[in-house]
C-alpha cells in the first residue's frame, strides 16, 4: 500500500526517495518549511504532501505572492475592518486566519514586496497579526509553508528581500530536483498522470511505443513535470486511442507540429494556397520566393493574439540546423560552419533538440 506522500509525489529515483524522506520527516513537525525548485517541479504538490502528513485538522490555504497585486496583498494576507479603505464595506478575514488550525502556503515568497515583509516577519515571530484598519491582535495557529523558484539568498544580497525574514523561513529547506535530473521517473510518472486522466473521463486513451518513450527520455524537458503534463494532454487531443511512436513524439508532441494526415495536410495546403503562392501571385515567376525579414514580425500582434516566443525561435533554429545538415549531407563540422556556430555547439543544441543527421551518413 503506497503511503500518502507517494500519492502526491510520484517518482522512484533516489532524488525522489530522499526528498519523500524528508518531506515524511518534517509533516507532522511545527517547523516551517522551504520548498525549492524550478518551475513546474512540483513545488505545489510538496504543499500539499506536506499538510496532508501534518495530523492538522485546519486548511490548507495558498496565496501566490505573485499573482495578487502587491497592494491587494495586504489585506488578502491579514484581512481588514469595515472602512478600513474605500471598497472596505464588511470585515473580512485574511488568509492567515482562514489557515487557523492548518497550513499556510505562501507561494513565490520571492515576490513578497519589501513593505509587506516587515509584517509578515512579525506575524511569523508573534504568531498574531492585526487586520488592515484594526487595532487588536489576533492570535493565530498556523504551520507555514513557503516555496520559491529564485534564490532568495542572492535577493537578500541585493536588497530586495530581507535577510531576517530569509532566515526565519529558511528553516527547513527542501530541494526539488529537476525532471532531467531523474528521468527514469518518466514511465511512473507518464502512467500516474495518464491514469489520473483517466480518472477524469479523458477518453478513449492513446499509448506510447517503446521507441516514443525513449525517445522522450533524450528530451531535456525544461519545464518539468508540468511540460510533461502538457503533452500528455496534447497527445490526448492529437492522437486519440492511437499507439504513439518516436516521429510523432518528437514532431508533434514534443515541437507542437500538426499531425501529418492526409487530411489535414490537404486542408493545410488549401488554407496556404488562399494566401496567395509567392510564385504565381504576380512578378517573375522564376523569382525564388522572398525569404522572411525579421521586420515581417512587426505585424505580428495584428494577426494573432501572442506568441511563444522561446518555442517561436527554437523551432527556427532546428528547422535551420536540419537544412544545414541536409545541404552538407550530414557533416557536422561543414554544417557548423555554415550556421557560424563551434561544431561541439551544434552537438549540443542538435543533442537538446533531439535532431538527427541524415540517414545513412558517415561520422565526419
Ligand atoms: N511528482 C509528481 N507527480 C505527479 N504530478 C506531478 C508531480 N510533480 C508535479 N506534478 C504535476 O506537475 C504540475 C506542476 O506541479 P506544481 O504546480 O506543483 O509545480 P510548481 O513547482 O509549483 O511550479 P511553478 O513554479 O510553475 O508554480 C502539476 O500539474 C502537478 O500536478
Ligand atoms: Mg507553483
Amino acid at each position: 500500500m503506497p503511503s500518502s506522500i507517494d500519492n502526491y509525489l510520484t517518482g522512484q529515483s533516489a532524488v525522489m526517495a530522499d526528498l519523500k524522506h524528508m518531506v515524511e520527516m518534517v509533516a507532522p513537525t511545527a517547523s516551517t518549511v522551504l520548498v525549492l525548485g524550478e518551475t513546474g517541479t512540483g513545488k505545489e504538490m510538496v504543499s500539499r504532501a506536506i499538510h496532508h502528513s501534518s495530523g492538522r485538522n485546519g486548511d490548507l490555504i495558498s496565496v501566490n505572492c505573485a499573482a495578487i497585486p502587491s497592494e491587494l496583498l495586504e489585506s488578502e494576507l491579514f484581512g481588514h475592518e469595515k472602512g478600513a479603505f474605500t471598497g472596505a464595506e464588511k470585515p473580512r478575514q485574511g488568509r492567515f486566519e482562514m489557515a487557523n488550525g492548518g497550513t499556510l502556503f505562501l507561494d513565490e515568497i520571492g515576490d513578497m514586496p519589501l513593505s509587506l515583509q516587515s509584517k509578515l516577519l512579525r506575524a511569523l515571530e508573534d504568531r498574531t497579526i492585526q487586520r488592515v484598519g484594526g487595532g487588536k491582535d489576533i492570535e493565530v495557529d498556523f504551520r507555514l509553508v513557503c516555496a520559491t523558484h529564485q534564490n532568495l539568498k542572492s535577493k537578500v544580497d541585493e536588497g530586495s528581500f530581507r535577510a531576517d525574514l530569509y532566515y526565519r523561513i529558511n528553516v527547513f529547506p527542501v530541494q526539488l530536483p529537476t525532471l532531467a535530473e531523474r528521468k527514469v521517473d518518466l514511465p511512473v510518472l507518464i502512467k500516474a498522470i495518464m491514469d489520473h486522466m483517466k480518472a477524469h473521463g479523458d477518453l478513449p486513451h492513446f499509448q506510447f511505443d517503446e521507441e516514443a518513450v525513449a525517445e522522450m527520455m533524450r528530451y531535456s524537458w525544461p519545464g518539468n513535470v508540468r511540460e510533461l503534463r502538457n503533452v500528455l494532454e496534447r497527445a490526448q487531443v492529437l492522437f486519440p486511442g492511437k499507439t504513439i511512436n518516436a516521429t510523432e513524439v518528437r514532431e508533434n508532441l514534443l515541437r507542437m507540429k500538426a499531425p501529418k494526415k492526409e487530411q489535414e495536410a490537404d486542408f493545410l495546403w488549401q488554407a496556404t494556397a488562399d494566401l496567395g503562392d509567392p510564385l504565381s501571385a504576380g512578378g517573375d515567376a522564376l523569382d525564388k520566393p522572398a525569404l522572411p525579414h525579421p521586420s515581417d514580425y512587426r505585424d505580428w500582434f495584428a494577426y494573432f493574439d501572442d506568441i511563444d516566443l522561446r518555442r517561436h525561435l527554437q523551432d527556427i533554429e532546428v528547422i535551420l540546423i536540419e537544412a544545414a545538415l541536409e545541404k552538407h549531407e550530414g557533416m557536422v563540422s561543414r554544417a557548423a560552419d555554415t550556421l557560424k556556430l563551434r561544431r561541439t555547439t551544434l552537438i549540443e543544441k542538435m543533442r537538446k533538440y533531439v535532431i538527427e543527421k541524415p540517414a545513412a551518413m558517415p561520422d565526419d
